[in-house]
């Protein structure tokens, strides 16, 4: 809290928190990132979700969403869709510095370095806002003590809905705390599918055709040196398994570490 600011507000309300919303930032017309604050008490893995939501007429509106900040941070950043006509997200939409939003007490998921094996290189295939818990991951020091390289990649339909992803690589590079840990080890590789642009192409493609490699200069997969974390619609997480799995990689749970391992990015066909 720095001099002069004034606290933000933190309460408990049940099983969930009331926090205040301090900052918004609007990417494209369906999606947007915004800060909270964070209570003392809340502890999540890097990679992990939580339940967010608002109040509502009768009861709450809650729904899933990966934690985009590292576990350093002192605020709470989330990355999300704006669904219209979404019972949540048309509201949340709407939301200003100064609002509140209920803040689950339990985060949890299986994106978390503990439900992989030890490896050199990780990869976070993302699509969408499935970069949210990515966004938590590649700021945290701990990946990097455990990985000598991060490939993040991240597909979308437009050049427009990268942004959030290059802004935040960006900001990684110079930042005070993980800018040295990322240095020469961060690498970011992103593409759309609906639009002409650098780089062009879904994830699953480029994995098959080894055009990713080729562009990232990295070796193709392989499970003896590489580990995998996927995130995005259920379609991308059955094709890009098929691939993992193909190539000799096991799925890891929390209970049981593997070489790769999955989360939806949201539930449904998408928008
Ligand atoms: P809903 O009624 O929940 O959804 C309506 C439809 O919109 C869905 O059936 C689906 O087809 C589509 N949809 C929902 N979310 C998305 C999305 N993110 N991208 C594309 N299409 C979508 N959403 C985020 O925006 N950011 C997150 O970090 C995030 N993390 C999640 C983590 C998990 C484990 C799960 C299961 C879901 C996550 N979601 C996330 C989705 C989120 O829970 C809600 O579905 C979303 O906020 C929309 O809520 P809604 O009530 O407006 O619409
Ligand atoms: P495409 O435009 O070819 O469908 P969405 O916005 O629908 O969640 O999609 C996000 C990105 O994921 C898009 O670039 C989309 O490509 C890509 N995608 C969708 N389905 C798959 C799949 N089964 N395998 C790989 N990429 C996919």
């Amino acid at each position: 809290n720095p001099e002069g600011a004034p606290t933000p507000y933190i309460a408990e309300k049940g099983a969930f928190f009331e926090v205040e919303v301090l900052s918004v930032k609007h990417y494209t017309e369906t999606l947007f990132a915004f800060r909270t604050a964070r209570p003392q008490s809340f502890r999540f893995r890097a990679g992990e979700f939580v339940m967010i939501g608002l109040e509502g007429e009768k009861k709450p509106v809650l729904r899933a969403y990966s934690i985009a900040s590292p576990t350093w941070d002192e605020e709470l950043e989330f990355y999300s869709i704006k669904v219209p006509g979404g019972q949540l997200t048309s509201r949340l939409k709407d939301i200003r510095p100064g609002d509140r939003v209920l803040l689950g007490k339990k985060p949890t998921g299986t994106l978390v370095a503990d439900a992989l094996r030890p490896g050199r290189r990780l990869y976070l295939f993302s699509t969408g806002t499935g970069i949210a818990p990515f966004a938590s991951l590649i700021r945290e020091p701990d990946v990097y003590e455990r990985f000598e390289e991060v490939v993040l990649t991240h597909t979308c339909r437009t050049q427009a809905e990268l942004a959030y992803g290059e802004e935040l690589v960006d900001a990684v590079r110079v930042d005070p705390l993980v800018g040295e840990f990322a240095a020469g080890r961060l690498v970011y590789f992103n593409s759309v599918t609906r639009e002409d642009g650098p780089r062009v192409g879904r994830i699953t493609d480029l994995i098959e055709n080894g055009r990713l490699f080729e562009m990232i200069g990295r070796e193709p997969l392989d499970p003896a040196r590489d580990r995998a974390m996927v995130c995005g619609s259920f379609a991308v997480l059955t094709d890009v398994k098929t691939l993992l799995e193909t190539r000799g990689f096991e799925e890891g749970s929390n209970a049981r570490p593997g070489d790769f391992v999955v989360e939806k990015a949201f539930s449904g066909e998408g928008i």
